[in-house]
């Protein structure tokens, strides 16, 4: 049966043929989910338990995984499930489990047969797996899907739990994913910690035994102090080029938990879902709960090729117009604040197509009649147009921007309400706080109760209205800037631990909905920074919002950070005030992520506008090779004077190298070359320096190199105190 799976999986990623395959259980049974590299191989043990046999570099020969447990000696297994591939609680688990149930009757536990699996390619080069699993005594069944990209080696894991019970079934815990990773106590994780504007602060350390948790109670805005991202590195910290990785994140926008244990057998067991923290959940009989994804990626060539397996998969299936364009734009948000009238935006408008960006975005404050939105403490919630700041509307603003042939897009924060507001006041219960207790607010709002349905359809008309009223409406701004306190949902009566999860799929129905009406308008995914960015949240936004956070220096570690993660495509970056750098080193860093500004161009010398105009023509021209480029992370900032790194482009034609000087100590600069990457050794490539500020010299001289000398001897970009940034444009002689 084995034999058959392993041709029929070759075949499938060679050819797009639909097909089934059908297992029934037999001891010893083995199921393999592949990408083009790797390998996750399930066993079914003699008691029909399904466990993880190996987790690694697909084998040449197929046959050999059943040779794999054989040579793990590293003790005693009491239970035979400490590599459950979901661990059910309640039997004989000795560990953190997978699953946590009360059956219909009252009864606690709960242990999980392998009964079948099914593989089918769902789209060419991916695969589904599902692998039911089945109560040895109480109607309740698991089903698990592995959906693997084989050509970008990432797979996505999530559960599906089915109560077929005579009555209600409690859920306490339902993790999506429960991975097993064979080592000998060598496991090194890399998360992040963070605040508002200190957004991504990594934070590597080996785990010892026992259970490290990191995970998010904040319901919304839920990635403020943690996001759910992590890197595994197996043997000692990764390097860019070298080491065994692991990376993973939930595709879920509120709490997260992730659980890192090492065993007492010395390896890692990876348990990541959605918080169960109050959140116990009641699964009606017949109904069946269907857990968030968890992706994850598995290199042996360091962090570098891992994020490159990332950020391909993100373009190529999972970000919302992952391929397609983004733009540029000039936001009001640090210009006016809360102060503006129409002519004051009239006038910014024109200055968006004098800088040569696509788009002006308007930013908070233009709502709020009432409670004019002149602050942060009114006004959310009433998302009609303050007549005293745009007496003739929007309509005036986005014709204005048509006759500057520049697009126009706006802020909204609609899932969040001040007191003072219209809204607040007809219609308490629409509002997540305790009746009997004293509000508590973060920036003076509260969060709406998205698991109501009637605020999803206002939620959902807010932005329907905006986009009926302004047809010409091409970008949004979606803001979140509070977490959940006082979690209380009026609609949900006697389910009240249902909240933080249906608060979720409240939101994704919400987006559903919008993305099936609007399917392309390009849409920023902000939460006060960085609170909320996650796959999940992506198939419905086109880029996010890494953190208000714009110093430029900052901006060098956090975007570093993130391209881990998160494809430059959907990074917006912005040239601000923050920081008093140089314009060139602020729009070099921002040039880096999907360029935008918030300035206010009039303060510009001529200079600098000059030098902004010219960089934007140079980020045009770059932009597929920044957009859809394969991204090497050559020289780290946490380690060095000065960072590096470069895009490729799709056929190595072309490449774009950033270099920042982030030590401003005495003579601190690029003292050695720095090595390229991704080249083709062969080839002859022009490199020359790009963003040259008006009136100034190159300070890198242009020549002709081979990608063999650039990638093994390399090139100093030349940073210095007074170069503190350099971009560097490579493109090949013709022959
Ligand atoms: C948040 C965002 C900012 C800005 C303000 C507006 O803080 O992160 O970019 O939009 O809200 O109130």
């Amino acid at each position: 049966m084995f034999k058959t799976l392993s041709i029929l999986l070759k075949g499938r990623i060679a050819s797009f043929a639909m097909f089934f395959v059908f297992f029934q259980v037999s001891a010893q049974e083995i199921i393999t989910v592949e990408t083009a590299e790797n390998a996750l191989v399930f066993e079914v043990n003699e008691s029909k338990e399904l466990n993880t046999v190996y987790f690694g570099e697909k084998l040449k020969q197929a046959d050999e995984y059943r040779q794999i447990s054989s040579q793990y000696k590293q003790g005693t297994d009491y239970t035979g499930i400490y590599a459950s591939a979901y661990t059910p609680a309640g039997s004989k688990n000795l560990l953190e489990p997978a699953i946590e149930v009360t059956h219909a009757d009252g009864n606690m536990s709960l242990s999980l047969e392998y009964v079948s699996s099914e593989a089918q390619e769902i789209s060419p080069g991916v695969v589904q797996t599902e692998i039911l699993l089945r109560d040895n005594v109480y109607p309740l069944e698991v089903r698990l899907f592995f959906k693997s990209y084989s050509k970008e080696n990432v797979v996505e894991t999530w559960s599906v739990i089915e109560n077929r019970e005579s009555g209600d079934v409690r859920l306490h815990k339902f993790a999506s994913a429960n991975l097993y990773v064979r080592g000998n106590n060598d496991f090194w994780l890399t998360h992040y910690s963070g605040d508002w504007a200190m957004e991504m602060k990594p934070e590597t350390s080996k785990l010892s035994h026992g259970i490290k948790v990191h995970d998010s109670k904040l319901g919304t805005r839920a990635n403020l102090f943690q996001p759910s991202v992590f890197t595994v590195s197996l043997g000692g910290p990764a390097s860019e080029e070298h080491g065994s990785v692991l990376m993973g994140g939930l595709e879920w926008s509120g709490n997260f938990r992730n659980e890192f244990e090492v065993d007492p057998l010395n390896n890692l067991r990876i348990i990541s879902g959605i918080n169960n923290y109050a959140s116990e959940y009641t699964l009606k009989k017949g109904e069946a709960f269907t857990t968030p994804k968890f992706w994850f990626t598995l290199s042996d060539k360091g962090k570098g090729d891992a994020s490159r397996n990332i950020h391909r998969w993100a373009r190529n299936h999972k970000v919302l117009d992952g391929k397609g364009s983004r733009l540029t734009l000039l936001n009001n948000w640090e210009a006016t604040y809360f102060d503006f009238d129409e002519k004051k935006l009239k006038k910014l408008i024109g200055d968006t197509r004098k800088l040569g960006v696509d788009l002006f975005l308007l930013d908070d404050g233009w709502f709020g009649n009432t409670y004019p939105r002149n602050n942060d403490d009114a006004g959310l919630g009433d998302w009609d147009i303050n007549r005293k700041k745009l007496p003739n509307g929007i309509g005036t603003l986005v014709e204005t921007a048509r006759k500057n042939q520049v697009k126009f897009g706006i802020w909204i924060e609609p899932e969040m309400v001040n007191p003072d507001s219209e809204l607040y006041h007809k219609h308490p219960e629409w509002v997540i706080k305790q009746p009997e207790r004293e509000e508590h607010y973060f920036r003076n709002q509260l969060v709406l109760d998205l698991s109501n349905p009637e605020v999803q359809d206002f939620v959902y008309g807010v932005v329907d209205k905006l986009f009926t009223e302004n047809p010409d409406l091409a970008y949004i701004k979606w803001d979140c800037n509070a977490v959940i306190y006082n979690a209380y949902s009026d609609y949900l009566g006697a389910n009240q631990s249902e909240l933080y999860i249906r608060y979720v799929q409240g939101l994704y129905d919400v987006l559903e909905r919008i993305r099936k009406k609007y399917p392309e308008v390009p849409m920023m995914l902000c939460s006060g920074g960085g609170g909320r960015v996650d796959y999940a949240a992506l198939e419905y936004f086109t880029e996010f919002w890494p953190s208000d956070n714009t110093d430029p220096l900052e901006r060098v570690y956090m975007q570093w950070e993130y391209s881990v993660f998160y494809p430059s495509l959907t990074m917006a970056a912005h040239v601000t005030d923050w920081g008093d750098q140089s314009i060139k080193f602020k729009t070099d860093v921002a040039m880096m992520g999907k360029l935008g500004f918030d300035v206010v161009i009039d303060e510009l010398e001529d200079s600098e506008l000059e030098f902004c105009r010219q960089a934007i023509a140079n980020y045009n021209e770059l932009e597929d090779v920044i957009w859809q480029g394969d991204l090497y992370r050559l020289r780290s900032p946490w380690e060095n004077n000065t960072a590096s790194l470069m895009y490729v482009g799709e056929h190595q034609d072309e490449a774009v190298v950033f270099n920042y000087r982030v030590n401003y100590r005495y003579e601190q600069g690029s003292h050695i070359p720095v090595k390229l990457k991704g080249l083709r050794p062969d080839a002859r490539y022009t490199v020359e320096e790009i963003n040259i500020y008006p009136g100034e010299q190159a300070v890198f001289e242009s020549r002709n190199y081979t990608g063999d000398y650039l990638m093994k001897v390399g090139i100093n970009p030349n940073v210095k105190k007074d170069n503190p940034s350099v971009v560097l444009r490579l493109k090949t002689v013709p022959k």
